[in-house]
């Protein structure tokens, strides 16, 4: 097992990774929020990889002390054997090099059974409310 940061020939196979997990968003928003995080800085954009293969998927962002992470998804072939650990695990490590003091996750109200995987990596439910509005003509 190995992490190690996002390359550009990676992106088919996570692609088809957060298809089979059900995070695929459209082709643009995927691309374009990568894209934006990989300019931002390409170290927080982390893969697992088994054998030479892509395998999971972690993409993180930092707004001062503050650190995101989003899209983690492992491929279900793979799930339960530490991978997501991992990659949770490598980019905490980044974070805390970087000065990254809270980490905050938004998980869907509907997956649910994503919760106990938080909770085993030290992670707690705060009550917040999410707020969004789309701007048009940005993806
Ligand atoms: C969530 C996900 C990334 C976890 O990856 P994984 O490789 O299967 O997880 P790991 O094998 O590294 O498990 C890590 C820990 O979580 C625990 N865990 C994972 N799933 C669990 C479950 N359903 N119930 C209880 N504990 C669970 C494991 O026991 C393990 O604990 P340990 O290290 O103390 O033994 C993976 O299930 C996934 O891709 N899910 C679909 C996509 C998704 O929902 N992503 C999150 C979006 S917010």
């Amino acid at each position: 097992m190995l992490i190690r940061s996002f390359r550009l020939g990676d992106y088919i196979y996570i692609k088809k990774i957060w298809q089979e997990t059900g995070l695929e968003q459209t082709e643009t928003e995927s691309l374009d929020a990568l894209a934006k995080q990989l300019a931002w800085d390409s170290e927080l954009v982390l893969i697992a990889e088994d054998d030479e293969k892509a395998v999971g998927v972690i993409v993180g962002t930092i707004d001062g002390s503050r650190g995101y992470f989003y899209r983690l998804a492992v491929d279900p072939q793979y799930q339960g054997k530490g991978f997501g650990r991992k990659l949770v695990e490598a980019l905490e490590k980044r974070f805390i090099e970087k000065g990254v003091s809270r980490i905050f996750i938004m998980v869907n109200q509907e997956n649910t059974q994503v919760l106990p995987f938080y909770n085993a990596m030290g992670y707690e439910i705060k009550k917040y409310f999410t707020l969004s509005k789309k701007i048009e003509g940005n993806n």
